[in-house]
């Protein structure tokens, strides 16, 4: 091979740069399901996304304290989420004074919440008491933040597909009748108003057929076409998210903008199901990656960026229906990756996520009873573990919570008593783990 010019190797060197600092930019979202028994706790999730991956922002389907808290000062963007039933009372000003003061004012700005989600897919529940109480909520609880003087938090809700009549072609795309003009209408206002987006959840998942799998998987493909607008869709994301503007621009809200809440692809389902597999899901969480990064839009909304949140952060083992439902994670509950989607940092081998035969930690599983959690850090810190730091004032005090002092008591109690797999039992409610639970001063010894 001959050796390159000057002038070559300078290009080269520009290209390399480039895919370096694209692949440092990389911005994503996830939710975050714990519909499982056998995750780790969260301050060790938030740790292990700040530092050993690219992703920055989270989204939560609650407002768990547990876990708001263990996002403090990690720099991550996170949307948490006002339960359904909080909706009726929420469309009052005093209680969602009261809300923000219980859910939100604790614990910002240390964590950064950035949106607050109000119910979960709201018009699929059919609930016309609920969803005739949606927008009222919205606009109360954003009063409610002003007043408090957290202006930087956004308010939204998200949605299914279903709330669309039509979306094929793309440009057909139209809201439910009945709801357009009398939810929608006064909801987009509100959106455009206070500048936040519209949430749409699309699943190109729930929309394939063996036919048009490539196209749902941004692979090579024939092609839709939309004779409307003479646009030849080439992935199924940009048809639905193109069929969403349509419904909007329908009601003179075409400028409104738009984030995905969730969408994602499963590895496993049942063995007889074409589509899925662990390349299948790959293919698109890299490319829906890939193309929410790239800053190009869609065709009918060239280059505007879309805030979006993979589902799902975790395989959730507890989650019930089809095989799929169980298997949306990127990452498995040890926090091993379960493909390469160019989110780890240092690269999937030097991500250090790898499990370690050396190093290895105790600590408490999610959904281990108060009683429980509370027993094992009596019962540690009697026998000889290190609870001094989980103390007031110690390092390991915040958070104040159950859970995380008894992760850290359990650890050095595993620790000190011999690191045997029995050491971490304590009745089936201790996980080991070869990720350091560690963070901020708060240091697990190993
Ligand atoms: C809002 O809730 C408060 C406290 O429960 C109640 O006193 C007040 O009447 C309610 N306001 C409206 C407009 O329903
Ligand atoms: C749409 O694009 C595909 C892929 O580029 C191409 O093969 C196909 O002929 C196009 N279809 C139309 C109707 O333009
Ligand atoms: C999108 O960005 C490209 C490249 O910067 C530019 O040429 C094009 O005019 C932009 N299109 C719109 C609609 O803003």
């Amino acid at each position: 091979m001959a050796p390159l010019s000057p002038a070559k190797t300078l290009a080269v060197l520009m290209v390399m740069i480039h895919l370096f600092s694209s692949v440092t930019a990389v911005s994503i979202g996830v939710n975050y399901g714990a519909f499982a028994d056998n995750l780790p706790p969260p301050a060790q999730v938030a740790t292990f996304i700040k530092e050993r991956t690219y992703i920055n922002r989270v989204k939560l389907f609650d407002c768990n304290p547990d876990f708001i808290r263990a996002f403090a000062g990690t720099g991550i963007s996170l949307m948490i989420t006002a339960p359904n039933g909080d909706i009726p009372s929420l469309a009052n000003a005093t209680a969602a004074r009261a809300w923000v003061a219980a859910n939100v004012a604790p614990f910002y700005p240390a964590t950064d919440i950035s949106l607050i989600a109000v119910g979960n897919e709201i018009m699929a529940t059919s609930d016309k008491f609920l969803i005739a109480r949606l927008v009222p909520a919205m606009r109360s609880l954003s009063a409610a933040l002003s007043a408090a003087g957290f202006h930087k938090i956004r308010v939204s809700t998200p949605h299914s597909l279903g709330i669309l009549s039509a979306s094929e072609p793309p440009s057909s795309g139209r809201f439910r009748r009945g709801y357009d003009r009398v939810i929608f209408g006064p909801m987009l206002k509100f959106h455009r108003e206070t500048k936040t987006p519209f949430i749409v959840n699309p699943y190109p998942y729930f929309g394939y057929t063996d036919r048009t799998l490539d196209y749902a998987l941004f692979r090579p493909n024939p092609g839709k076409y939309d004779p409307a607008t003479g646009i030849n869709y080439t992935n199924m994301f940009d048809a639905q998210l193109d069929a969403v503007y349509a419904a909007m621009n329908r009601l003179g809200y075409g400028d409104v903008e738009i984030a995905v809440g969730e969408t994602g692809w499963p590895s496993m389902a049942e063995p007889n199901q074409a589509g899925v597999s662990v390349e299948d899901a790959r293919s698109f969480n890299l490319n829906l990656i890939r193309k929410v990064n790239s800053g190009k839009g869609t065709p009918r909304m060239p280059n505007r960026t879309f805030e979006t949140y993979i589902f799902s952060l975790f395989n959730e083992d507890l989650k019930p229906g089809p095989i799929a439902e169980r298997n949306f994670g990127l990452f498995r509950p040890d926090l091993t990756p379960v493909y390469d989607v160019g989110i780890l940092r240092g690269g999937q081998s030097g991500g250090g996520v790898q499990p370690s035969p050396t190093r290895r930690w105790c600590v408490a599983q999610l959904g281990a009873s108060n009683q429980a959690l509370q027993d094992n850090i009596d019962y540690a810190c009697s026998n000889g573990a290190d609870c001094k730091q989980i103390e007031v004032g110690g390092a390991c005090f915040e958070p104040n919570t159950l859970l995380a002092h008894a992760s850290f008591a359990m650890n050095s109690y595993f620790q000190k008593a011999g690191r045997h797999d029995f050491n971490c039992d304590f009745s089936q409610t201790g996980v080991i783990t070869a990720t350091d639970p560690s963070y901020g001063t708060c240091k697990f010894s190993s």
